[in-house]
């Protein structure tokens, strides 16, 4: 380690709630979540047992992807607040002993940053290069004018948009509203680390979620993307522009920025099957990232291309990709994450369980006893704790606020046209798979829209899941057997037997079984085989009952129950959805 090296490795027990602003808490009664709101729950978020907090993009932008185009990256998003108030949420945080992580979003800016403003004025602007411009291709036997290559953006169309001021091409991986930075410009790159990075490190904050991390670097030939979708013009270029050329040359550079504050990073890592690929992020001693989120578990059930496009998968399919992203970080000096939602994703109930009323609180308890005995750096997302769900399907196309929601829709529409055989299908898309089932306010009482504006007459910038009336945080305080308080329990016991379920080994049994998941965890530093503590988890995923013995390898009858998901349990014996979890300490 060198003189700069301050890590401490802090982020191996954390417990990180996700808060989206828009959506959390809204203290002025505008409609819209702000930062004030956040600092007036931070008791709550404290009392579930969480330390630190990672806040997605606050920074002044035009919203086109709820902040993740970001057109001022010093500042906050007015609504939101104000730097001050930023300022206040650090300390407050601090106060209470909870790390807050912000969101770090420099693979592309805003089309108002004002970096792009000047870069699209003329092709000598010092900040030209600060982008990805490419002159026009045309086609051999029309002579029409066409993108420099086949790449598909975020919304089904080119990634590249034309600009006729200037009559040249820019990149966008992402809307045409987030035009992608030009990394090999060193000036563009050193001024990201020091105006983004910095900045906000030097505020005291605690580390990033690193947003898209692996797309900094593209193949600067720009090849086109092999054709996997025939009919279509636009093919998916993932494979061509993800884990690019310079990538870890770049992560050299940030990493040793990190490891100066000991701040924690946790890089969002699409389309990265492989774990040797993974491991080279994320190794230790390489010094890149701390961690970060592979996506294999959410893209069961559905394309790893067609974000919307729906599959049946099953328990096995499930339990297999827990098991290699346990386990993949054996022998290795690298961490895992643990997650089942963020802001892009269906409610977890809804997506791995069930959310037919009789079974969300079911669901959502069983849900939290599996993840609380997995190893890694753990991840809630609001509004999981109190176990919402997606939105009703009886929503109409205009409830979503999504722009790729949007956009799916429209399209579907206009190819149709308006065919409702079609339309039909598209909105139960939509609405098993769309962003915006995470992006419905938080709710916090049975009051108008759940108690999310402090003033209950206030409508929210988004409609609130309807069944905030049975839902919402108030409720289940005085409720033992909320979802709420079984987080709470859950993750107090994860704290009390760290060394076994934040820091163990998993061990899958029973692979091929498609009802009950069962797994043990061996204490951390612990081999198979050897005497010492162990933990076994058992969780059904049916709505069937179940019976069980806790095996032998995990302590047979000397094992005690640590944790049931359900009240009344009854040890062999589990009911719809339920889960109990284990311990053996010879
Ligand atoms: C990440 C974010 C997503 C956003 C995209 C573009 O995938 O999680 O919400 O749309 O990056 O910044
Ligand atoms: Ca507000």
């Amino acid at each position: 380690m060198s003189a700069k090296d301050a890590r401490t490795f802090w982020f191996r027990d954390a417990v990180v709630y996700q808060i989206w602003p828009a959506s959390y808490k809204d203290s002025n009664n505008d409609g819209i979540g702000d930062i004030q709101g956040i600092i007036s729950t931070l008791d709550y978020v404290k009392s579930l047992g969480v330390n630190t907090i990672w806040l997605s993009p606050m920074y002044d932008s035009p919203q086109v992807d709820m902040g993740y185009d970001i057109s001022d990256y010093q500042n906050v998003y007015p609504p939101y607040g104000t730097l001050q108030d930023m300022e206040e949420l650090i300390r407050e945080c601090l106060a209470r002993g909870i790390k807050l992580i912000l969101d770090l979003v420099i693979n592309h800016t805003s089309d108002q940053h004002a970096w792009f403003q000047e870069s699209k004025k003329n092709k000598d602007n010092p900040k030209r290069d600060w982008y990805i411009w490419r002159p026009a291709k045309y086609d051999a036997e029309t002579g029409e004018r066409i993108p420099p290559n086949n790449w598909r953006g975020a919304l089904n169309q080119s990634a590249w948009t034309w600009d006729e001021a200037t009559q040249e091409y820019y990149l966008h991986l992402f809307t045409p509203q987030q035009p992608d930075l030009n990394w090999t410009n060193d000036e563009c790159r050193r001024t990201l680390y020091t105006d983004t990075i910095e900045f906000w490190l030097k505020k005291g904050i605690n580390g990033f979620r690193v947003d898209t991390v692996n797309l900094y670097s593209k193949p600067m030939d720009f090849p086109d993307a092999p054709i996997t979708d025939p009919d279509a013009k636009w093919q998916i270029g993932d494979s061509v522009f993800c884990n690019g050329p310079r990538m870890h040359e770049y992560l050299q550079e940030m990493g040793a920025i990190f490891a100066k504050y000991d701040a924690m990073t946790v890089g969002e890592l699409p389309a990265t099957p492989n774990v040797e690929d993974v491991i080279r992020y994320i190794s230790a001693e390489r010094s890149e990232l701390s961690e970060i989120f592979q996506f294999d578990i959410s893209i069961l059930g559905r394309s790893a291309a067609d974000f919307y496009a729906t599959h049946p998968y099953t328990l096995k399919e499930l339990k297999e990709v827990v098991e290699r992203w346990q386990r993949f970080v054996e022998g290795t000096d690298a961490w895992p994450t643990v997650f089942l939602e963020n802001h892009d994703l269906p409610r977890a109930i809804s997506k791995y369980a069930s959310d037919k009323p009789e079974h969300i609180a079911a669901s959502g308890k069983m849900l939290a006893l599996m993840e609380t005995g997995l190893t890694g750096t753990l991840y809630l997302y609001q509004g999981q704790e109190i176990g919402m769900t997606n939105v009703p399907t009886t929503w109409s196309h205009e409830e979503y606020k999504d722009v790729i929601a949007i956009n799916y829709y429209r399209d579907a529409a206009t190819r149709s046209s308006n065919d409702p055989t079609v339309l039909k299908k598209t909105l139960e898309d939509i609405n098993r798979q769309g962003r915006d089932n995470a992006r419905t306010p938080m709710q916090w009482t049975a009051a108008s829209n759940g108690g999310f504006s402090t003033d209950a007459s206030t409508v929210p910038w988004m409609r609130a899941n309807d069944n905030y009336t049975s839902i919402n945080v108030a409720a289940q305080e005085d409720d033992e057997e909320s979802v709420l308080a079984f987080y709470r329990k859950a993750l107090a016991v994860r704290k009390q037997y760290a060394s076994l379920l934040g820091r163990g080994e998993f061990r899958l049994l029973e692979r091929d079984d498609q009802q009950v998941f069962k797994y043990v965890k061996i204490a951390e530093g612990g081999k198979d085989g050897d005497a010492g503590a162990r933990a076994f988890a058992v969780l059904n995923f049916s709505d069937m009952p179940q019976e069980y013995q806790v095996p032998e390898e995990a302590g047979g009858s000397k094992a005690r129950v640590l944790l049931g998901s359900l009240e009344d349990g009854q040890p062999g014996k589990l009911r719809a959805w339920e889960g109990r979890m284990y311990v053996y300490e010879p």
